[in-house]
């Protein structure tokens, strides 16, 4: 079943972390230290190749660090089993694959890998969280669909729904929005904020869009070539002057009344040096 998540003890942050993927180039993520406040929607923004994903992969353990630790509710995520990983954390990542002919079924019940035994038939309680995450995800309609046969919008709140059946109080989700419509961008966004605040979810995600961005996001982390240079809450991050270093970009910035949540206009991109585009 997917219970309310408690949050006593829970701790989740990185001490200097330090990411290479090839020993022969510079470190992609150099000393940078990160916490994630628990409860919490934390958007992490930034431009290509600035280290989004490479820092979520970090923090949810399918990248080692080469120097500096990851912190889980108290322990360093290295000394975990792979077992106690999953329990905890759910990771979409931005590239999905499943096998052509699985069902959204069969991927939403794979979810419950760390909860049984290799080959035990599902119990009462994985049928259950099995059918509630189908059901929150809108993906009830879809089940017996194999996955190679349906939109990416639908693939999107499938392979959500399979995170959800695994009951983690961590979700990390690697542009869950891109190619998405807008009536799926809200979709899932949407999910994602009663995953939180219903089940008290942390959640972590890479994201290009701003504006959902500052609307869904209680804290923003924005990262430029592999370093964290603002963290905060969405007005604190969401400057000109931010969105200037990080982004090479002109802004605008305003607060929709109705909404209450910021707006960023992109103006232009700044010249470089001699006028020529960068
Ligand atoms: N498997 C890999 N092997 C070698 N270098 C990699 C690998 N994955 C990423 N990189 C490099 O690490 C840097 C950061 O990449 P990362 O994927 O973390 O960026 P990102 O911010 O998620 O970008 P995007 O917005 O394009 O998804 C880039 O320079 C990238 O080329
Ligand atoms: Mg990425």
């Amino acid at each position: 079943m997917i219970q309310k998540r408690l949050h006593a003890n829970r701790v989740l942050g990185g001490v200097d972390l330090t990411v290479r993927y090839r020993p022969e180039r510079p470190p992609v993520l150099d000393g940078q230290t990160i916490d994630v406040p628990i409860g919490r929607v934390t958007m992490l923004i930034g431009p290509n190749g600035s280290g989004k994903s490479t820092l979520l992969k970090t923090l949810s353990r399918q990248i080692a660090a080469e120097r500096g630790v990851v912190i889980l509710d108290g322990r360093d995520i290295a000394t975990l089993s792979a077992r106690e990983v999953a329990l905890s954390l759910g990771i979409l990542f931005q590239e999905n694959q499943a096998p052509h002919d699985l069902t959204v079924e069969e991927l939403v019940c794979h979810g419950r890998y760390p909860h049984r035994r290799l080959f035990d038939p599902l119990t009462a309680e994985d049928r259950f969280a099995v059918e509630q995450a189908l059901t929150l995800c809108g993906a009830g309609p879809l089940r017996d669909r194999p996955i190679s046969q349906i939109s990416s919008g639908q693939k999107q709140l499938a392979w959500i729904a399979m995170l959800l059946a695994q009951s983690p109080h961590y979700l990390f989700l690697d542009e869950p929005t891109t190619y998405l419509d807008l009536p799926h961008q809200f979709d899932v966004m949407n999910l994602v904020r009663h995953l939180n605040r219903e089940l008290g979810c942390t959640i972590v995600i890479t994201m290009h869009d701003l504006n959902l961005a500052a609307r869904f996001g209680d804290h923003i982390v924005a990262l430029h070539q592999g370093r964290i240079v603002a963290a905060g809450a969405p007005e604190e991050v969401l400057t000109t002057a931010t969105l200037r270093t990080v982004f090479d970009i002109e802004s605008r910035l305003f607060r929709d009344e109705q909404t209450g949540s910021l707006h960023c206009v992109p103006i232009n991109r700044i010249p470089a040096a001699g006028g020529r585009p960068r």
